[in-house]
């Protein structure tokens, strides 16, 4: 056996979907557990420590009972452009895009300010806990390079795209559809596959795409049929009686679906407001809900039907969806999903709300075979939580009585100071 670093700490991991299995036997808890880590950066074994599990050469880290070590979070859906006009407010979506978000994305021109804003992005997604995002950039391709580069700099497992849109947006944020095409083949070309990043095909959704625009996003789709496509879908009821506006003959899924835009690989920001007949349309296609509670609060969006939508057959991650939402943090993206359910009569569990911001969000990304939880093979992408990083934590989670209610103190008080160190691939990163 060749040496491996072993990390001896409270563990806790979600393994199967608790929405369709037994909620038991979806996921590993020891009080007294370990990760071994090889040196690739796999997971090379998990379980009860004891005095056995370390072989002859092994490095053991020990990091105490106040640690607890679990997958790294998954943020489904955010934009990074909106990071600095958090707290934007006094609107509903239609009036929010136009008097904050739009000026604020066309301040991306500037290389300068993109690199700033980068880097201050990328430290506030680790420190919260997240190693793992599916990200808009702006229409500049130059700015969405510098994402990717940062992302890649930290060793970060992003997915990012170029955002796309040539209509129903100021002069100063529209681009043809040719164009968008040809830099965003471009920027997919150089990033999709490179070490742990991934391109999304971004159409920012279909009241700012001309028909031409999708058909262009499409062909992408068709050339590279293993690239993500990122979009929004029914977010807000004025959007969805535009979308019918512009569209006509056609339900909002139908828009997408009609220009080869829905596949697996698909994932739809919100879909607060879809009809039965979309929702077996995304089933029919496997594409994906990025549930965003923070923003659909924020925003006065909507309550998400979650089981409406699990039932159907549709997979869900959760997303903080910055700068409508107004925190990176995935704890407070599971305390939202938990009190959205609660006032429609739905009681989440926090293994249900830890599963979703793990491995739910891996799936949601197609990654759950890579990442998203503590199993042997996986990469080792994980937090070390510390339990008495608050005195209110120290408080609470001192009283905790099971790793449910431990979890449950993350859930509704933790914060990015319960962050104490996030590894991707084996590699401690740095926030
Ligand atoms: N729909 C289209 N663009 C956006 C955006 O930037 N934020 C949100 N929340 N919804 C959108
Ligand atoms: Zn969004």
């Amino acid at each position: 056996m060749t040496p491996v670093r072993l990390y001896r700490a409270r563990v806790f991991s979600p393994i199967a979907d608790p929405f369709a299995n037994d909620v038991a036997s979806s996921y590993v808890a020891y009080e007294d557990g370990y990760v071994a880590v090889d040196e690739a950066g796999r997971i090379a074994a998990v379980g009860e420590w004891s005095s056995e599990v370390a072989q002859e050469g092994d490095e053991i880290v020990d990091l105490g009972r106040g640690a607890l070590l679990t997958p790294g979070f998954f943020d489904t859906h955010l934009h990074a452009p909106q990071l600095e006009m958090i707290g934007s407010y006094g609107g509903h979506l239609l009036e929010w895009l136009n008097r904050y978000t739009f000026p604020t994305e066309a301040k991306f021109r500037d290389p300068g300010h993109a690199r700033k804003v980068a880097t201050a992005f990328f430290d506030e997604l680790i420190r919260h806990g997240t190693l793992c995002a599916l990200i808009f950039s702006t229409i500049h391709a130059e700015a969405t390079d510098i994402f990717f580069e940062e992302a890649e700099r930290r060793g970060f497992r992003g997915i990012i795209g170029k955002t796309m849109m040539d209509r129903n947006a100021p002069d100063f944020l529209l681009e043809n559809a040719a164009d968008s095409h040809a830099q965003s083949r471009e920027l997919l070309q150089k990033w999709h596959g490179r070490g742990l990043l991934r391109y999304a095909i971004t159409p920012r959704f279909a009241p700012t795409s001309t028909p031409e625009l999708l058909e262009r996003a499409g062909d992408l789709k068709r050339e590279f049929p293993d690239a993500y496509v990122h979009t929004h879908i029914s977010e807000n009821r004025n959007e969805v009686e535009w979308v019918h506006q512009l569209f006509p003959e056609a339900e909002y899924a139908d828009v997408y679906d009609r220009y080869g835009l829905l596949d697996e690989k698909s994932v739809l920001a919100h879909g607060v407001h879809l009809s039965d007949e979309e929702l077996d349309v995304l089933r029919a296609r496997g594409s994906r809900i990025a549930h965003c509670p923070n923003s659909n609060l924020f925003l006065g969006s909507g309550l998400f039907p979650l089981h409406r939508i699990l039932d159907a057959g549709v997979v869900v991650g959760l997303g903080s969806d910055i700068g409508a939402g107004t925190t990176p943090s995935l704890f407070t993206a599971m305390a939202d999903a938990y009190k959205v359910q609660q006032v429609q009569n739905v009681s989440l569990s926090p293994f249900h709300l830890w599963y979703l911001a793990t491995l739910g969000g891996a799936r949601a990304l197609s990654l759950e075979g890579e990442t998203g939880s503590l199993e042997v093979g996986k990469s080792a992408d994980f937090l070390v939580l510390d339990c008495g990083a608050t005195p209110l934590l120290a408080l609470r989670g001192g009283r905790a009585s099971s790793m449910e209610d431990l979890l449950a103190a993350f859930i509704f008080i933790g914060d990015d100071r319960a962050v104490r160190e996030a590894y991707v691939a084996g590699r401690r990163v740095s926030f």
